[in-house]
């Protein structure tokens, strides 16, 4: 690996050179802490999504998916103590107008009083006393602006879930222990957004909430803890870059009465990028008690009625997508050459195979693309023609395509073709009509 410092910077490189993320917005200078996701960016996203959905509703009989809208009645984020509580404490530097988080490590001193030093400009005593800023954005429904019109674009989607709990449960049949997954945009108005994807202002997340009896809820935070890991270490990720860590009491949020972040070490240090939530029955009694609606369970079996438990995983698809790059991100040297080389998971890498016609001559390059048009059609294929056979190599290392797959004179006799792996460097020679099983077989994982 190369020095940890600039790892970030060659990513970023890497991720717009490639396609897989671009600034939003760029040709005006960029909107910030937005992006966007490039060609082979949502082919990547949309695979870690996928395996998600798969392993959390398909995979399971006591997960019922859901596709909840953003905007919702305002009175969800005043039940679920959004509105009141979920704020970050701000200065604001009376000199030279910047604002920080108050808890901003470069501030000298406490802002509000004559000592404390602005970071950017270095005035003394500019700083305001700290004042909470909710980090929820706002917009208004229909044409006029007023405070009754006024709707929030969700800070997270487990409110979607909460307040569709009834509907689900009663149109599945389910029966508790149950739950439900949802993948979907959420908006913060973050303070200090930054690390490329890390911390972003529009993000997604993939969320299931499970409904516990209360008494059982802490068991299957254990339980969910345990699948969790599993899930990431079966995407390929390095289990030793992985730890979680339990939240203290000044750490839980004001839902929670136990919370474990899944953390990974990234080269900013070790952050989370998931979350394992116990929220007992809090959502759920608030949305009653707003609502005026009874949200309550009844056990048939032992008659019994109650407000069921929440344990909830919560994991960022953008902050998951970097985990899985970073971790992905090797440079080493090919025959003297260095090369920079993204180990994706099989099941993850945009592309599976790419197809190049050695020379654009001697019945190569139509043989190369008949065979791309037969792969095309079992996996996402690219076909490249462009510039010597070394630097076409190149360049799928840096996507990540596990499979470059040449056709050569050769070929053009037997019809067998020469397979690259991407990681060994190991090459195959397979006959053309086999090439669909062979991959089938090669990118199981
Ligand atoms: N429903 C619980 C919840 O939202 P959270 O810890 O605030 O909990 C869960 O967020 C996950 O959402 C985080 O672990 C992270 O992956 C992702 N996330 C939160 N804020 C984010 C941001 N500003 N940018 C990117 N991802 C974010």
């Amino acid at each position: 690996m190369p020095a940890t410092d600039n790892v970030m910077d060659k990513l970023v490189s890497l991720a717009k050179r490639r396609g897989f993320v671009f600034q939003s917005s760029e040709i005006y200078g960029g909107l910030g802490s937005v992006w966007d996701y490039g060609p082979l960016g949502v082919e990547l996203k949309k695979n870690i999504k996928e395996r998600w959905w798969r392993s959390m509703v398909h995979d399971r009989e006591d997960i019922e998916g859901l596709d909840a809208a953003i905007l919702m009645h305002p009175k969800v984020w005043e039940a679920s103590g959004h509105v009141s509580g979920f704020t970050d404490p701000l200065v604001d530097c009376k000199q030279c107008k910047n604002r920080f988080r108050a808890d901003d490590p470069r501030i000298k001193g406490t802002p509000g009083e004559p000592t404390a030093q602005c970071p950017v400009c270095g005035s003394k005593g500019t700083l305001t006393a700290p004042r909470m800023f909710n980090l929820m954005f706002k917009t208004f429904m229909g044409p006029v602006e007023e405070a009754a019109a006024l709707v929030y674009l969700r800070p997270e989607t487990a409110q979607g879930i909460y307040v569709n709990y009834l509907n689900v449960l009663q149109s599945s049949r389910q029966k508790i222990p149950f739950g439900i997954a949802q993948i979907g945009k959420a908006f913060r108005n973050e303070i200090t957004p930054g690390n490329f994807i890390f911390r972003t202002r529009e993000f997604e997340q993939m969320e299931m909430q499970f409904f516990v009896k209360p008494g059982t809820d802490s068991e299957w935070l254990e339980f969910w803890r345990g699948e969790r890991m599993k899930w990431l270490v079966g995407l390929g990720v390095r289990a030793e870059k992985l730890r979680f860590h339990q939240h203290t009491k000044d750490e839980l949020a004001h839902y929670a009465k136990d919370a474990y972040d899944v953390q990974y070490e990234f080269p900013f240090g070790w952050q989370e990028f998931e979350g394992i939530h116990n929220r007992t029955n809090f959502d759920l009694s608030r949305h009653q008690e707003f609502s005026g609606k009874k949200l309550e369970y009844l056990d048939v079996a032992t008659n019994e009625r109650f407000i069921p438990y929440v344990v909830e995983t919560s994991a960022g698809a953008d902050r998951t997508t970097l985990v899985v790059m970073v971790d992905a991100y090797h440079e080493d040297e090919v025959e003297g050459e260095k090369r920079v080389v993204l180990r994706l998971h099989p099941a993850l890498a945009p592309l599976k195979a790419a197809v190049f016609p050695l020379v654009n001559k001697d019945g190569m390059p139509e043989l190369a693309r008949r065979i791309f048009d037969d792969l095309r059609k079992y996996y996402n294929t690219f076909y490249d023609d462009g510039g010597s056979i070394g630097r076409r190599y190149r360049r799928q290392d840096e996507a990540g395509t596990p499979f470059g797959i040449t056709i050569d004179g050769q070929s053009t006799q037997d019809g067998s073709v020469t397979v690259r792996d991407r990681d060994t460097l190991k090459q195959d020679r397979v006959a053309a009509d086999r090439l669909v099983t062979y991959l089938a077989e090669n990118l199981k994982g």
